[in-house]
């Protein structure tokens, strides 16, 4: 439970409010490099932490990202002619570079040199594994990219973005809730063999959980009884201001990231970052055609592009059509009845259903939620320190805190869940072959 304060500190990220100024210290993805693929090529719309912003690739291939109005007087300049080096607006001719440089005026006598005056707003961009990074905060030189280990293999790793219309926080909760997977993601008529991750956790539906605060953000340990004298330990992060690592496959080998990167305050872009065998693994992304791959996982469907603000990587499953829902299914098949997008949009239902922004204040919270309690409490806190003692929060300047593994694991019933896997929670170690022997997991 929140008092209404604590959840607008929680959500909203708009310019001027303490959690929108936490973001701004870090390094945001922005869009993929394929959605500018051109260069010279057409601008595009992106919205970000509140702002509406324009993406162009320019001549020599860098990526520039502008705030929509022109500051002359206001024009799009989302219509902007993208020519040699620049933007320019197609009002009255003003071109923009890159770094918001007004590299030429033609509307006012040369003379005057007005244009020297004359700034956009522009935030850098650095393109890394397929995606456009951003940095929109005011520090003159901008802080380490993050060291976010699938987004930093080349030619390996892949990239998946999907639109989800719910506050940011709402939708990041979902990821580190685990008690949800034995209901919201439950098919009936499924046997899963003996000794596995998924037979252990069909038969205990009610994991005890150890909660605990981390340099990065948060973890939780989730473990269940497996056989007599072991726990299958489900292990995940939060990792600050918005990443997570998924409890799914296993400790040591998958290597997956996300991101709940607010657009505003209403509208949250999922990303997700996988490494090859995590695929294999964890299958999260792979649905039942087996079509994997490319940007866009083959379980869900995509609705068509448009060139809206919030017009790409929407889903045609949604709350206007109750997410597809097949009440028969609901009977026979599947806990939700909600199968044509698998755990994804099994999630993306129930937590758009909330509300676009849910008013915790209403909540009943159990000891399932604990991570999510103290979750909220280290961003709440982490927004307040900033704002009332210019505290910087955790992983700004060190890009190493983000390498970090998540995943299950099998321990001895007496083994401290932390100690016994300090070695398999290390980001960017080559992964272990036995792990190859190690029986796969459903998604989270
Ligand atoms: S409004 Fe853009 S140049 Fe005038
Ligand atoms: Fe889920």
């Amino acid at each position: 439970m929140l008092s209404p304060e604590d959840n607008d500190l929680l959500c909203r990220v708009g310019a001027g409010t303490p959690m929108g100024d936490l973001m701004r210290l870090y390094w945001l993805p922005a869009l993929l490099s394929e959605e500018v693929p051109v260069a010279d090529g057409a601008p595009v719309r992106v919205r970000l932490l509140g702002e509406d912003l324009i993406a162009f690739r320019v001549t020599s291939g860098r990526v520039g990202l502008v705030r929509n109005t022109c500051p002359h007087r206001g024009a799009s300049l989302f219509y902007g002619r993208n020519e040699e080096e620049g933007l320019r607006c197609v009002y009255h001719g003003w071109k923009f570079d890159c770094s918001g440089a007004c590299v030429d005026m033609p509307s006012e006598p040369a003379e005057t040199a007005f244009k020297d005056k004359v700034r956009a707003v522009t935030y850098p961009c650095v393109e890394r594994g397929g995606v456009v990074w951003t940095y929109m905060g005011s520090a003159a030189s901008p802080p380490p990219l993050p060291d976010i280990e699938p987004n930093m293999m080349p030619g390996e790793s892949q990239v998946q973005k999907i639109m989800r219309e719910c506050n940011w926080m709402q939708a990041l909760e979902g990821d580190i809730d685990t008690s949800h997977f034995g209901f919201l993601h439950r098919t009936f008529g499924r046997q899963p063999s003996q000794g596995t991750f998924d037979y252990y956790m069909e038969k205990e539906r009610t994991p005890r959980y150890k909660v605990v605060d981390t340099e990065f953000g948060t973890s939780y340990g989730a473990y269940r009884p497996a056989e007599e004298d072991t726990y299958y330990w489900r292990i995940a992060h939060f990792l600050f201001p918005f990443f997570t690592m998924i409890p799914t496959g296993v400790l040591g080998v998958q290597i997956v990231v996300r991101a709940w990167v607010p657009l505003d305050d209403e509208h949250t872009m999922f990303w997700s970052f996988m490494a090859p065998q995590t695929r294999t693994l964890e299958g999260a992304f792979v649905g039942a055609n087996g079509q994997a791959g490319g940007t866009r996982p083959g379980m869900v469907e995509y609705a068509e592009d448009t060139q809206d603000w919030l017009g790409r990587f929407r889903l045609i499953a949604n709350a206007g059509n109750d997410y597809q829902i097949d009440r028969e299914s609901q009977k026979t098949r599947s806990f939700t009845g909600i199968d044509n997008g698998g755990a994804f949009l099994q999630d993306q239902a129930v937590t758009e259903s909330m509300g676009a922004i849910f008013d915790r204040s209403g909540e009943h919270l159990g000891s399932s939620d604990e991570m999510v309690i103290r979750t909220r409490h280290r961003l709440i806190n982490a927004a307040r320190a900033l704002r009332d003692n210019r505290e910087i929060p955790p992983g700004v300047e060190e890009a190493a805190l983000y390498r970090q593994r998540s995943g299950g694991i099998i321990l001895p019933r007496d083994a401290d869940w932390l100690e016994a896997t300090r070695e398999q929670r290390k980001g960017f170690v080559k992964a272990k072959a036995e792990a190859e022997a190690v029986p796969a997991t459903g998604g989270g």
